[in-house]
C-alpha cells in the first residue's frame, strides 16, 4: 500500500510525526517562528510499537498517520521516553482507540503518568541497560536523567543500529516535507534553531547532557530518531558533535552587549562600549535591547559568545525589570566559559550597577574590573571609560584565545 501521510525509515520503521505551526511559544515561553515538529515513530513486525506520541493539539493528524501504517491492525506497545506533554498529551486519545496497548516506561515515569493522566495500568517498567523482546523486535533502554526530564531515557535497536533519542539531538522548526538530514539544508537558520533549542531547553542540564552523550558514544549508531528536528540517517556524527560542543558550552570569540534603556542614554553607552570592542580587534559584536529581544535568543547568544556585557538603567532604585528577569534566567544556565562586563546608569539614585555586581559575584563570573556607573547621559570622560570597557573586553578575549 502506498504511504501518503507517512515516511518509511527502514523496512520496519515509519515516521509518523506531525508539525505544529499553531503554537507560538514552546513551553509557553520560547518563540517558535518556524514552528516545531513532534516526531513519533512506528515500528512494525509481530508487534506494533510506537515511540513517543505528540502534543494533543495535533492528535487528529497524528491518528490518521498511525492508522495509515497499522491499516486496521492493533497497536501493542507505546514507549514513553519522557512524559513532557509535547510527546504524551495525546495519550488518552490513543488509549481510546487501542485500549489493550501496553506502555513501556521506567520507574520514574510511572508516577508522572499517574499524576498527569491518571494512567497506572498496563505499564512495563524497564531499567538501565535492559533489553526487551517485543515480538521479533528488540529494544535496549538507557537512562538519560534530566535530558530533559528526570525520567528521560533513550532506546536502541541493535538490529538496525537505530537510536530513539527523545529530546537529545532535537531542534526547533517544523520538518517541511524533508525529514532526513540528507534532505534538510543545514543552513544558518537550521543551525541556530537547533542550538537555541538545546540552550533554552537543555542548557541548564548541560552537565547531565554531557554524561548522556558519553554514554551514547559507546553505541554504534547509524540512525538517530529524535523527537524534534531531522532524522539523522546519513551523518549522525554531525548532530552528535554539535550537541557535544553545546553541552561543553564551547564559545566563539565575539562580544554580546545586552542593554536596558528607557530613553536612549544607556543605549548610547552600549554603542560606546561596542566601539571599544571593535577598536580592540574583535569583529563579531552584537548589541541587543533587553526590552525588545526575547530572552530565548539572548540566552542562546550568551551561551555561544565569549564576551557578554550587561548594561542597564535604574528603575525605581532597582535594575530595569527586563534585565532583572534576564539575570534570573542567566543564573539558571550556570555558564562557565564567558568573560563578563557590566555597566549601569541612573537618574537620581543608583541601583542597576549594584544588582549587576550582585549577579556577577553570586555566579562567580569572570568579570572585568572596569564597571562604569553613569548619571544621566554620558559626558566625554564617561564615554572614554565606556570605550575602555570595550577595549578591556577585547583584550581579555584575545588573551584567553592565546591561552587555548
Ligand atoms: Fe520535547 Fe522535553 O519535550
Amino acid at each position: 500500500m502506498e504511504n501518503l501521510l507517512t515516511e518509511q525509515i527502514n523496512d520496519h520503521l515509519y515516521y509518523i510525526g506531525v508539525n505544529d505551526r499553531q503554537t507560538e511559544l514552546f513551553e509557553n515561553m520560547w518563540p517558535l517562528p518556524d514552528g516545531v515538529a513532534y516526531n513519533s515513530f512506528l515500528m512494525t513486525g509481530e508487534k506494533n510499537i510506537i515511540m513517543d506520541l505528540v502534543k494533543v493539539n495535533t492528535i487528529s493528524t497524528y491518528i490518521e498517520k498511525v492508522q495509515e501504517i497499522l491499516d486496521g491492525g492493533d497497536l501493542d506497545y507505546i514507549v514513553i521516553h519522557h512524559v513532557e506533554p509535547d510527546h504524551s498529551s495525546g495519550i488518552k486519545n490513543i488509549l481510546e482507540l487501542y485500549p489493550n496497548v501496553k506502555i513501556i516506561c521506567n520507574k520514574k515515569t510511572a508516577p508522572f503518568l499517574k499524576n498527569f493522566y491518571n494512567i497506572e495500568d498496563n505499564l512495563i517498567i524497564v531499567s538501565e541497560g535492559e533489553t526487551l523482546e517485543l515480538g521479533n523486535r528488540k529494544l535496549t533502554f538507557y537512562m538519560t536523567p534530566m535530558v530533559h526530564w528526570p525520567e528521560s531515557m533513550v532506546s536502541y535497536e541493535e538490529e538496525t543500529k537505530t537510536l530513539f533519542s527523545q529530546d537529545i539531538f532535537g531542534g526547533f522548526g517544523t520538518l517541511n516535507g524533508a525529514i532526513f538530514d540528507d534532505q534538510v539544508r543545514f543552513n544558518d537558520n537550521y543551525y541556530s534553531e537547533t542550538t537555541r533549542y538545546f540552550i533554552n531547553i537543555v542548557g541548564k542540564y548541560a552537565s547531565q547532557a554531557l554524561k548522556a552523550l558519553n554514554k551514547l558514544s559507546e553505541l554504534e549508531i547509524k540512525t538517530i530518531c529524535p523527537v524534534h528536528g531531522a532524522i539523522w540517517r546519513t551523518n549522525p556524527e554531525k548532530i552528535f558533535n554539535l550537541y557535544t560542543d553545546l553541552a561543553k558550552q564551547k564559545v566563539k570569540d565575539g562580544v554580546l552587549i545586552i542593554y536596558g534603556s528607557m530613553y536612549g542614554n544607556t543605549e548610547r553607552m552600549a554603542e560606546a562600549v561596542a566601539r571599544g570592542v571593535a577598536k580592540g580587534g574583535i569583529t563579531d559584536i552584537k548589541i541587543r535591547d533587553v526590552g525588545k529581544t526575547s530572552f530565548s535568543y539572548l540566552l542562546a547568544e550568551a551561551w555561544e559568545t565569549r564576551g557578554v556585557i550587561l548594561g542597564s538603567c535604574t528603575y525605581n532604585n532597582n535594575i530595569f525589570p527586563p534585565m532583572s528577569f534576564l539575570m534570573e534566567e542567566l543564573k539558571q544556565q550556570k555558564m562557565k566559559n564567558n568573560i563578563w562586563g557590566i555597566f549601569g546608569s541612573y537618574s537620581w539614585s543608583g541601583g542597576a550597577l549594584k544588582r549587576l555586581r550582585g549577579f556577577v559575584e553570586e555566579n562567580k563570573c569572570d568579570v572585568l574590573d572596569i564597571q562604569p556607573e553613569i548619571q544621566g547621559a554620558a559626558d566625554e570622560e564617561e564615554l572614554r571609560e565606556l570605550i575602555k570597557l570595550g577595549e578591556e573586553m577585547a583584550k581579555a578575549i584575545i588573551a584567553k584565545r592565546e591561552l587555548e
